[in-house]
């Protein structure tokens, strides 16, 4: 017995010696999970690990190390002490405490459900590094932190670190249909479902099990919040077991969405009515169902009464009794209930003033506080309306002292460019998660900070209430709370898509995990683990990502108009007017004197009025409304003069070319970069980048030349609607091209296009009569997806270039979200050449053209 303690209860403890070379398989991109830099300074860390315990977590923890470190063969298998040379040592603390002989070794701090502590001592001859826990799953995010400390070449051979996570409750959530499509995802197909059943290969699933694992997420919702209710057939429960074994070995537990109606739909009741004790019967022997087969599912997301979808208003229920009746069902399992907030009329009077979307959220569930389970969580999304470009903090966050919330995020970039722009969204989430809701946070939060000044423990923190700490369930001492981020990745090889969104993912894991890390060291830390560490490369890296955001904001909907893109369709291209006019609520409500929402107390819809009195003094007020969100909040005519000194409209105008300009320097700058990262992702971001420089071009054309019209005031710097490098498509000389309309018209310059209708190839041409250089000339087209027209470019019968319309943009048709640039650089073009492109259609595409440009490069500052 070991001096000190009491009998132990048996531990096993596994050695592993460094690694087999055996092949792992992997087929999707290993995104931050590099280990390059880990290999190379592997001495750090000694080559034996002891595993104590038996837990399938804990052997992944072993596997990874093992995988990040090794290279020699290995050896394994069960002994009875601890190595006597150094070594790693991973377990739950109160088994590996005893190993030592260190009765008073303890952690600095409280350890955390999933907390870990990196811990280095010496005993005797050996130096132990370990990784302890109170779960196997702290282990395991322990052995990915002490990994990454590594990866970012950080001294690890004196730890004595304690990591505990903000908030119990840090899920994922995949909005994949059951035929395998993703509802908003941007990256393939569904790595879960294919043909309606879960997929037969799991190989990419237990991969984003892994990724999840590694930033701190504990859970992962499947499937779409639009529920199809055949989740819950007895049919398709083995099949979700499934998917929950694949997690299992990386603590990662299964969600699902459902539907409130599947009582009805998928269990023959004549009613879904959540009062009705057969419903309460069905869902407790669903969910009963669900336990035998998976005993740690997580528990379910709702969506009801929102877009369409069934929900308790059909029996004059609320949302507490949808939720409760399905929470009690949970409740004896340990499952969590996420009721969305995202509940809102679509069929809104766009004619009333006092008509506001922006309401909905605090209207409909502000009274129902106190009223729903305790194992029920209110998600939230982070602003009123729905993943803007800007958008407030939900003034929901405020409103619910008896309620655990969770926020909702979207990683998925459904208005922010789909991941074909870069946008890099923590610097975005940094904004709600530190805003300060200035709550009173009653008996329980405030007067407990009180006291805890009073003994000097904490710093002046009263009256500070920000969100982050509301959803940890700090303010009002609620037991659960946190996050659930959409995130939709596809079969695609770099999850996401673009590979730079990955580091949204990324972001996301890492401030569900510790909200107060800065989203300057997210970038720096995401680059370097998947990057590597070269100064040049880091630097370049952090600073395109974390100018992203603004500079998105800036080309496509700034002062708080949120993403001007077509509201009922794809969200994804330039649509300025699409949002008016309907019954959806995200109105900007421009028109020839002005431009913005009332949501004011005073004359308004009075949206202001549901924050805290601290906040309303924020907004109320025009004169002191921050320029961020001044037409979120007020409707103003063009000419009010912003804080900057700008009027509304110059803003705007400056705003989109300077925003646009920006857009181009990320292809400069990721040049620069050529060499220095490897060629697949090189080529990969670089084609991005170069689409990105393009597609800002073609949103900045909308958005100004849409508020000029309508306006009537001029540019002052008399860039709108003036182009003097541009010729128009349909001023060419054409040869079987006709002159189109499109839909909307500020998506076309000079509102007309041209189109080669019924022929095999069509040209436009033009005699150049500038001075003679080198020009870039840039072809502004439409790349539909229902064909892959050809383009030439000739200079005097001579081709100079030539390219395929065959990237899968979302629409067939002319329009916004289709509209691109190519540009062809250092062109030789003498007075008297002939410029000449032909273009072949295919398909339903009539190798449509926009404009020809010589291009020239300016670069202007953001405003
Ligand atoms: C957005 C999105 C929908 C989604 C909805 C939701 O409106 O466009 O596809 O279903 O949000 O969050 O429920």
């Amino acid at each position: 017995m070991l001096r000190g303690f009491p009998p132990t209860r048996i531990v096993v403890l596994l050695i592993l010696v460094a690694l087999c070379t055996c092949a792992l398989g992997q087929s999707g991109d290993p995104a931050w999970l590099r280990y390059d830099v880990v290999k190379e300074y592997s001495s750090a860390l000694p080559q034996t690990i002891a595993i104590v315990g038996t837990g399938e977590v804990l052997r992944t923890a072993g596997s990874e190390l093992v995988r990040a470190l090794g290279t020699k063969p290995s050896r394994q298998g069960g002994v009875a002490a601890l190595p006597a040379k150094n070594a790693l040592v991973l377990g739950r603390w109160k088994d590996v405490h005893p190993l030592f002989l260190f009765p008073a070794l303890k952690p600095p701090q409280a350890l955390a459900e999933d907390g870990f502590w990196l811990k280095t001592l010496q005993r005797k001859s050996g130096k132990y590094w370990l990784i302890v826990a109170t779960n196997d799953r702290g282990v395991l995010y322990g052995t990915f932190a002490l990994l990454r400390l590594v990866a970012e070449k950080k001294d690890v051979s004196t730890l004595d670190e304690v990591q505990n996570p903000s908030t119990p409750i840090r899920w994922a959530s995949e909005w994949d249909n059951l035929d395998g499509s993703v509802e908003r995802g941007y990256a393939g197909r569904s790595i879960f479902f294919d043909g309606g059943k879960v997929r037969a290969d799991l190989a990419r699933v237990s991969e984003y099990a892994r990724l999840l694992s590694s930033i701190g997420i504990n859970a992962c919702s499947i499937n779409n919040v639009n529920a199809d209710p055949k989740i819950l057939g007895q049919d398709f429960i083995p099949q979700l077991a499934r998917v929950a074994d694949a997690f299992r070995p990386w603590g990662l537990r299964l969600a699902i969405s459902v539907d409130v109606s599947s009582p009805k739909t998928v269990g023959g009741l004549s009613t879904f009515d959540p009062l009705d004790a057969q419903v309460a019967a069905w869902w407790q022997r669903t969910v009963d169902s669900i336990y035998q087969q998976i005993p740690d599912f997580a528990g379910v997301v709702v969506k009801a009464d929102s877009e369409g979808r069934s929900g308790p208003s059909q029996y004059r229920r609320s949302a507490a009794d949808a939720a409760n009746v399905i929470a009690r069902a949970l409740k004896p399992h340990g499952g969590v209930m996420f009721y969305r907030a995202f509940v809102y009329n679509h069929h809104l009077d766009w004619t009333d003033p006092k008509a506001d979307r922006g309401r909905a959220a605090f209207d409909y569930f502000h009274p129902l506080d106190g009223k729903f389970e305790d194992n029920v969580v209110i998600q939230i999304k982070h602003g009123p309306i729905d993943f803007q470009v800007r958008e407030p903090a939900s003034p929901l966050f405020g409103a619910m002292k008896q309620t655990s919330e969770a926020i909702e995020l979207q990683v998925t970039q459904e208005y922010l460019g789909q991941q074909r722009h870069l946008v890099f969204i923590p610097p975005m989430w940094k904004e709600t998660l530190d805003f300060d809701m200035h709550v009173d946070s009653g008996v329980g939060g405030r007067s407990l900070r009180r006291a805890s000044l009073a003994q000097g423990r904490l710093k002046a923190v009263v009256g500070q209430t920000p969100v982050k700490d509301i959803v940890a369930g700090k303010v009002w001492n609620r037991g659960l709370g946190g996050y659930n981020a959409v995130v939709n990745v596809g079969l695609d090889h770099y999850w996401l898509g673009h590979p730079l969104a990955m580091a949204n993912l990324y972001g996301y894991g890492r401030l569900a995990w510790n909200p107060d890390l800065s989203a300057d060291q997210i970038a720096k830390e995401w680059t370097e683990l998947t990057f590597g560490t070269d100064a040049k490369v880091v630097d370049t890296i952090s600073q395109m990502l974390l100018k992203s955001w603004r500079m998105y904001e800036a080309y496509t909907g700034p002062l708080g108009l949120q993403t001007l893109t077509d509201i009922t369709g794809l969200h994804y291209g330039p649509n300025i007017e699409s949002s008016e006019n309907n019954g959806w609520g995200q109105w900007h409500r421009a028109d020839a004197k002005g431009v913005g929402m009332d949501r004011t107390v005073a004359t308004g819809t009075g949206f202001i009025g549901q924050y805290s009195p601290e906040v309303q003094k924020i907004y109320e007020p025009v004169e002191k409304c921050p320029d961020d969100l001044l037409l979120f909040m007020h409707h103003v005519p063009y000419t009010f003069v912003l804080h900057s000194g700008k009027t509304v409209v110059q803003y705007i105008y400056d705003s989109h070319y300077a925003g646009a300009d920006e857009a181009a320097t990320l292809v400069t700058e990721w040049k620069s970069l050529h060499g220095l990262v490897d060629d697949a992702r090189y080529a990969e971001v670089l084609k991005r980048q170069e689409y990105q420089a393009g597609h800002a071009i073609v949103w900045r054309d909308a958005v100004v030349n849409y508020f000029h019209k309508i306006s009537g005031i001029e540019d002052a710097q008399g860039r709108v609607g003036h182009y003097p490098n541009r010729i128009e498509a349909e001023s060419l000389q054409l040869a079987g091209y006709a002159a189109v309309d499109v839909t909307p018209r500020e998506t076309a310059s000079g509102d007309k296009a041209i189109a080669c209708a019924g022929q095999t190839s069509c040209s436009a041409s033009m005699r150049f009569d500038g001075k003679p250089g080198k020009y870039g000339v840039s072809v502004r087209y439409f790349d539909q997806n229902n064909g892959v027209s050809h383009y030439e470019l000739f200079v005097d019968d001579r081709l100079v270039d030539s390219w395929a319309a065959d990237d899968h943009l979302p629409s067939d048709k002319m329009d916004g979200h289709t509209s691109t640039r190519h540009t062809t650089v250092g062109v030789e073009l003498k007075p008297e050449n002939v410029v000449k492109i032909v273009g072949h259609p295919d398909g339903g595409e009539s190798a449509p053209l926009d404009y020809v440009e010589l291009t020239q490069t300016i670069v202007r500052e953001r405003p």
